[in-house]
This record gives structure tokens, sequence and C-alpha cells, in this order.
């Protein structure tokens, strides 16, 4: 039987990526986003026994109905990939409450209440499993303009590097893909809010990220699901509580 993986923000970009990757491997994927009908779309175009589910990763009991949902449709669980994430944009100053509690529901609540589901499922089934979570590069150095998005980030790893810990004995890994500048509608939006903050041509922002990668290109969201693939499959059993880079040359750590 096909191992089952969830992606969660699997509509577009790196979780679409992830999706279509994870169904290349053999995993059976179910493609969980709260736009459902982008869900439902990519599910159809990876086909391979895909499906569409609506999650709000924000919401505990959402979390938990998915893997229900996902385990009677499927009879198990054996990865789940928290992708789902936002961005806000703005400088220290500026930033409103609601934002920073919205940010921190999707990006860090989303996680937690991932982990929770996911391991609660895998202790049930006694099969193990493996939990992957997006943190990124500026989970390892904080970005400008981008404040309480990079605390989300860095708080990724740290829940990471604790659950790996706890859930070691229950044979579940727990790592993340921090990725640096992915080409996908989450740049788009950063580059045009910081075109407006720093008075530049829509555009300039992202080229000067993009020119500060080693390998000199944008990242694909293939460039991450090849890691997401390895941290998916057996050869990565012995790795746990890691948050890896995968950036073309950005970050030195
Ligand atoms: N794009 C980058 O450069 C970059 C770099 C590092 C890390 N990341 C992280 O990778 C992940 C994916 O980023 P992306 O660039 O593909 O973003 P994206 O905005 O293109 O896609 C995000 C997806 O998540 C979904 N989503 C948003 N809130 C949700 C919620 N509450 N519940 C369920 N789904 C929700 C959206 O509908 C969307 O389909 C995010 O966690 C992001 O922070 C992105």
């Amino acid at each position: 039987m096909a191992r089952i993986a969830i992606v969660t923000g699997a509509g577009q970009g790196i979780g679409e990526g992830i999706a279509r990757q994870l169904s290349q491997d053999g995993l059976t994927v179910a493609v969980a986003d709260m736009n459902e009908q982008n869900a439902n779309k990519v599910a159809e175009a990876i086909g391979n026994n895909a499906k569409g589910y609506y999650v709000d990763v924000s919401k505990k009991q959402s979390v938990f109905d998915l893997i229900d949902q996902v385990v009677a449709d499927y009879g198990q669980l054996n990865v789940l990939v928290n992708n789902a994430g936002i961005a806000k944009i703005g400088t220290i100053l500026d930033v409103k409450e609601e934002d920073f509690d919205q940010i921190m529901a999707v990006n860090i609540k989303g996680v937690l209440f991932g982990m929770q589901a996911a391991a609660t499922q895998f202790k049930k089934q006694g099969t193990g499993g493996k939990i992957i979570s997006a943190s990124s590069i500026a989970g390892h150095q904080g970005f400008e303009l981008l404040g309480p998005y990079s605390a989300t980030k860095f708080a990724v790893r740290g829940l990471t590097q604790v659950a790996a810990q706890e859930l070691a004995k229950d044979k579940i890994t727990v790592n993340s893909y921090a990725p640096g500048i992915v080409l996908t509608k989450m740049w788009d939006q950063i580059d045009a809010e910081m075109a407006k903050i720093y008075n530049v041509p829509i555009g300039e922002t992202l080229q000067k990220n993009i020119d500060s990668i080693a390998l000199g290109r944008g990242e694909t969201p293939a460039d991450v699901a090849n890691l997401v693939s390895f941290l998916a499959d057996p050869k990565s059993d012995y790795i746990t509580g890691q948050t890896i880079i995968v950036d073309g040359g950005i970050q030195f750590v």
C-alpha cells in the first residue's frame, strides 16, 4: 500500500510543488488548502489517487478534522507537511496587533496543531511517521520588514527541535525546510509591498535578493520539493530535529 502524505497550503506555490513531487515519489497525496478550489485543481492535475481537502491550519479543530478525514479515506497517515504560511510586510513600529495575531495563528499555531494531530494519529497506528514543516532563511536571520514573519519561522525551528526529542521514542521524525527566495505569489506580494515602502519600482527588491544568491537564480518550488522528498523518504530516517536550508547559497550556517 502506498504511503499517505498530507501537504497543507498545497493549492499553489511551494506546497503544490511538494505535492507533485511526493506523488512522483509514489506517495498518495492529500492536497489541503484553505482555498479548496485550488486544492481540488492541484489534486486533479496530479492524479494518482490524490484528493483535495479544505483546511484552515489556524483552527485546531479544522486540522484534526483534516487528519481524521484523510485517515477515513485512505486508511492511514505516514507524512504530514506543515507548509501553509502567510507573510506580512512592514516595520516593527507599524505592526498591527491583529496582523501579528493572524500570522502567529497561521504560521506557528498551524504547525503546532499539525504536529499534535499527526503525532496522535502516528501513535494510534504504531507506525511512526514524519512531520515536516516550513521554516525559512528568515527563521535563521531576521529579515528587514518581515519582523513577525521572521519570528514565526524562528518558532518553527524551536517547535521542531522539541517535538523531535519528545516523539523520537514513537519513531516519529520531525524536521523543517528553510527555503530562500522562492518565486511564488508570496514573493510577488513581498516585492509589491516593499516597492511601496522603499519607493522603488516593482521587481527591484526581488532582483536585489536574487542577486545575493550564490547559484545565481531564484528558487523554484521544485528546488524545495527535492529536499522535502528526501525528508519524507526512509533515506532520512536518521535525521531529526533539523531545519535544513535550501536557498541556493544565501546563508551559510
Ligand atoms: N516564497 C518564499 O520565498 C518562501 C521562502 C521561505 C519559506 N516560505 C514558506 O513556504 C510556505 C509556502 O509559501 P509559498 O511561497 O508557496 O506561499 P503562497 O502564498 O504562494 O501559498 C501559500 C498557500 O497556503 C494557503 N494558506 C494560507 N493560509 C492558510 C491557512 N490558514 N490554512 C490553510 N492554507 C492556508 C494559501 O491559500 C496558499 O495556497 C510558507 O510557509 C512560507 O512562509 C516561502
